[in-house]
């Protein structure tokens, strides 16, 4: 019988995380010895090793261990420029404060479409070679509404998730002039950005913005038919995580400074917190509570937050072993938040997870479990990168 055509068999996977339970053991539905075969893009079969029909091609995982392609739903890769000087003063003990978001602002105005298309695939195909196969990126350092609108036309060409962040900070010009600001934002901003973006996000904090001007930002997202994401809970307590949950957001992202209340009201919700450990790690600060967020049956994703500020990584292995050290989620959890997480906080039910209809989005390891991700931190353990039953990433030897 001819193969399939488009068809690909990752084959002799010693250990593969299928993320559902009814397929193998325990939470990442574990299943061992066996193939995957991907067609026309999708996963169409698992199976006992060797029993796999014929495919058009092959990619050898030599008894090494297969996990879902990670799902990285929260970073800036369109910007100019870069921070080293404020990450330097940082590490010499300064604070880190939203302010340096205007030098980033300053830089990515004044370059061209094409510079920003150039930093921003480059971050991309850096996330790709670490095992990232869905990455969701934001506008935000723009902040006039030509800006904003061609910092989404870069986005949408390196992007699936594309979120609008119009309101990261109120713009420089508009200082002391938040409502108008916000009334920019909310319509002629809006209007400009919202047939380039899927999602709508605000920064909901003391220094940008306030529970009132979030809502209404979020309410004018809504309306122009975007789905809602909010930064909250970053830098200090504040109402960002509540209102994340009072309008449906998919996600409430870094939650790093919650109380009981904000927990309580996360795990009677949908809205995932999207944990961030990356900013934590590159600003010295204090990381979330996992720990609490998980007992409390929150669904937790994590993320790179990739931007020059406050984390300038693309790497998920490192937000995974960040998250396993630092954070104390056991590896299975930080894999699960990574795939699975990642994908419910972009509503998403086509990814996060390797079975018979989701998108073939795979990594092989160089290793044989998934907790070698956080027990080798800093090693490259991605052998080969598969999307869409495409191989992305080069093999590696043993
Ligand atoms: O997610 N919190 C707001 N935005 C970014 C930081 C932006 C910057 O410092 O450039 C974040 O951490
Ligand atoms: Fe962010």
């Amino acid at each position: 019988m001819r193969p399939p055509v488009g068809s690909l068999v990752v084959r002799d996977i010693g250990l593969l995380v299928t993320n559902r339970p009814e397929l193998g053991q325990g939470q990442l539905g574990v299943m061992r010895d066996v193939d995957v075969v991907i067609e026309n893009g999708t996963v169409a079969w698992i199976g006992s090793t060797g029993t796999s029909q014929a495919t058009d091609e092959v990619l050898e995982a030599a008894g090494r261990c297969v996990v879902p392609g990670f799902v990285d739903s929260h970073t800036h890769l369109v910007f100019a420029g870069d921070r080293v000087e404020e990450f330097t003063a940082r590490m010499a003990g300064r604070r880190y404060d939203a302010g340096g978001i205007f030098a980033t602002v300053a830089a990515t105005r004044s370059a061209s479409l094409i510079e920003l298309t150039d930093v921003a695939t480059r971050l991309k195909r850096e996330a790709e070679a670490q095992g990232t196969t869905t990455l969701e990126t934001k506008s935000g350092y723009g902040l006039t509404v030509s800006d904003e609108s061609r910092c989404l036309e870069v986005a949408e060409a390196i992007s699936e998730e594309v979120t609008f962040l119009g309101a990261h900070v109120v713009a420089p010009e508009f200082r002391g002039k938040e409502q108008e600001y916000v009334a920019l934002v909310t319509g002629p901003m809006l209007d400009a950005c919202a047939p380039k973006a899927r999602w709508c996000d605000v920064f909901c904090e003391r220094g940008a913005f306030g529970l009132d001007a979030a809502r209404e930002i979020l309410h004018a997202g809504l309306a122009h038919g975007l789905g809602l994401r909010v930064h909250a809970n970053q830098l200090s307590r504040g109402p960002g995580v509540q209102l994340a949950v009072e309008m449906g957001a998919a996600s409430a992202d870094h939650c790093t400074h919650l109380d009981a209340a904000d927990v309580d009201a996360l795990a009677g919700s949908d809205t995932v917190a999207t944990l961030l450990p990356g900013a934590e790690f590159c600003t010295r600060s204090p990381y979330p509570d996992a720990r609490r967020l998980l007992e409390a049956g929150v669904s937790v994703a994590l993320a790179t937050d990739c931007n020059p500020g406050t984390s300038y990584t693309t790497s998920m292995p490192f937000v995974i072993a960040l998250a396993v050290r630092e954070m104390n989620m056991t590896p299975d959890e930080a894999l699960f938040a990574a795939t699975a997480g990642g994908a419910r906080a972009l509503r998403r039910d086509d990814i996060g997870a390797l079975a018979p209809g989701f998108r073939g989005d795979l990594v092989v390891l160089d290793a044989p479990t998934a907790a070698h991700l956080a027990y080798r931190p800093g090693v490259d353990l991605v052998a080969a990168v598969v999307r869409a039953g495409r191989l992305l990433g080069q093999q590696n030897s043993r």
